[in-house]
């Protein structure tokens, strides 16, 4: 029986690549994230039309501080610019930003808290948003509200296990099952540490502003074609 056409429950992509893009285009670098801004929101959309329940998305790590002012502010103000788009009317998407809220300007965390406001409800898909974040500081966060649970008696130290533990990450976010990392670098970059630790990792060539929707059936294929055994033996591969 031919096994059945299998949908990641969590995609996460690393949206790398738009300096490169711009640059090859012969156009300054805010050009590539303004391209992948636009690309975001439609090939979230089409990711969500094919089943995904979840898609985490890294806009920007804590470490990108490091770039020059002008790049970080131009990033910053397309967040308060194209995010708010993200929101539709009628829409059952929900979306959630995780990261350290220092150091981020004010207008950004007000528009992070509208529009988690604004979804908080819907029960449908999930866009979790990444910014100013990082693998590292997720864990170490987690592990102080743990220490802090502990001491007020709202849980106990015997009932902390992996699950547990990865409820306490920023947004609770789950196990990704696909992995996807534009622009060609074979990296995590810090990413999401905790939920990568069985994920199938894909590393297209592409930057991520022409990652579309044949782009990512490719990404689904290679995800098809994988061989998740979790430490385990897959008797139907006759490994
Ligand atoms: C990804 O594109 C976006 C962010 C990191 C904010 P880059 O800006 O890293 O593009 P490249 O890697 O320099 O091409
Ligand atoms: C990772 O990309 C972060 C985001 C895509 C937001 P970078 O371009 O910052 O990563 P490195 O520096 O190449 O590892
Ligand atoms: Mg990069």
């Amino acid at each position: 029986m031919k096994e059945q056409y299998k949908i990641p429950n969590h995609v996460a992509i690393i949206l790398d690549g738009n300096g490169r893009w711009a640059k090859e285009r012969g156009l300054i670098r805010s050009m590539g994230h303004k391209a992948g801004s636009e690309n975001l929101k439609k090939i979230s959309k089409y990711i969500f039309s094919k089943g995904v329940k979840i898609l985490s998305v890294f806009a920007f790590s804590t470490e990108n501080f490091k770039r020059d002012k002008d790049e970080v502010d131009y990033l910053m103000n397309l967040f308060v610019k194209d995010f708010p788009k993200l929101v539709k009317k009628d829409d059952d998407l929900k979306i959630v930003f995780s990261g350290r809220r220092d150091n981020l300007r004010k207008d950004v965390l007000k528009t992070i808290d509208d529009i988690t406001e604004k979804t908080k409800n819907r029960t449908g898909h999930i866009l979790n948003i990444c910014i100013n974040f990082g693998g590292r500081a997720d864990i170490i966060d987690a592990t102080k509200k743990i220490y802090s649970d502990i001491q007020n008696g709202v849980i106990n130290i015997d009932e902390i296990d992996e699950e547990s533990f990865g409820k306490y990450l920023y947004n609770s976010m789950p196990d990704i099952d696909l992995l996807i990392r534009t622009s060609g670098e074979v990296r995590i970059s810090n990413f999401m540490l905790y939920q990568c630790s069985y994920a199938e990792m894909y590393f297209p060539k592409v930057y991520f502003p022409d990652f579309n929707k044949d782009e990512f059936d490719k990404a689904l294929d290679v995800y098809n074609h994988r061989d998740r055994r979790f430490g385990g033996i897959n008797e139907s591969k006759n490994n």
